[in-house]
C-alpha cells in the first residue's frame, strides 16, 4: 500500500486480488453506482451512458476487479475509458477513470491508465483530457504519466461550476523524437 492508501473490510492487503481487463455490458450498473460515489456533484454517468460508450466502435473501456475468498464472484472496483479519434491525424481523449474510494492509493488507477495509454499509443497521436483544477490525486497521476497543462475551461463541470484544466500527453513518436534529438 502506498502513502495514499487505507484499509477496507475485505482485508486491505494492497493490490492483491485485483485484476484488470475489458469492461463488459454487465458492468454498466456497477459503474454507475461508482460514478454516483465519485462524481456526486457533476452529473454522474448513468448505466445507459456506460452502455452507449461500450457500444461505440472507437472507444476502449477497462475494468479493475477484486476477488476475495469470502465472495463468490470478483466485483468491480474501478473503470476507465478512452476514445480513439481522428483519421489521418489521430488523437485520443480520456473519457473517464475512477477507482472505488475503499481501494484508492494502491496502484489501481495507474494500472487502468497504463491500459488506456497503451491503446492511445497503438492508435497514435496526442492524448487529451479534462480534469477539475482542484483534483490533486488525478492531476498527480496524469503528470506522472507525461500529461501537461495546455489550457483551462472555466466552469466546465456542471452543476458544480468547477473549472477544468485541459491536459495533453504528446504523441509517443514526438517524445521519442525529443529523446533522440538530445
Ligand atoms: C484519480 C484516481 C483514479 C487515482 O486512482 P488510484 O488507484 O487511487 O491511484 P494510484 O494508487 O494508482 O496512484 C497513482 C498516482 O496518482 C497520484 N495519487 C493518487 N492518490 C493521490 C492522493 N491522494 N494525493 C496525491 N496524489 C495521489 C500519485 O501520483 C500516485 O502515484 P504514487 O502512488 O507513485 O504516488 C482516483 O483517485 C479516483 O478515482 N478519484 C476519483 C475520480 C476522479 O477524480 N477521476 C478522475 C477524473 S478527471
Amino acid at each position: 500500500m502506498n502513502a495514499h492508501g487505507g484499509g477496507d473490510e475485505t482485508g486491505g492487503d494492497g493490490a492483491a486480488g485485483i485484476t484488470v481487463g475489458p469492461l463488459e455490458f454487465a458492468d454498466a450498473h456497477s459503474c454507475a453506482a461508482l460514478e454516483r460515489l465519485l462524481f456526486a456533484g457533476e452529473s454522474p454517468w448513468p448505466a445507459a451512458a456506460f452502455a452507449e460508450e461500450l457500444r461505440a466502435p472507437h472507444t476502449r473501456f477497462f475494468a479493475a476487479r477484486r476477488s476475495c475468498p469470502q465472495r463468490r464472484r470478483p466485483w468491480l472496483v474501478g473503470y476507465a475509458g478512452i476514445a480513439l479519434l481522428g483519421g489521418a491525424e489521430p488523437e485520443a481523449e480520456v473519457h473517464t477513470i475512477g477507482v472505488d474510494p475503499k481501494v484508492q492509493g494502491r496502484g489501481i488507477g495507474r494500472r487502468l491508465m497504463a491500459l488506456l495509454l497503451a491503446e492511445a499509443d497503438a492508435h497514435g497521436g496526442p492524448v487529451f483530457l479534462d480534469v477539475r483544477t482542484d483534483n490533486e490525486p488525478a492531476i498527480a497521476l496524469y503528470r506522472s504519466e507525461g500529461f501537461e497543462n495546455i489550457g483551462m475551461r472555466p466552469r466546465y463541470y456542471q452543476p458544480s461550476g468547477a473549472d477544468a484544466y485541459v491536459m495533453r500527453r504528446r504523441a509517443a513518436e514526438d517524445t521519442d523524437g525529443k529523446e533522440a534529438a538530445r
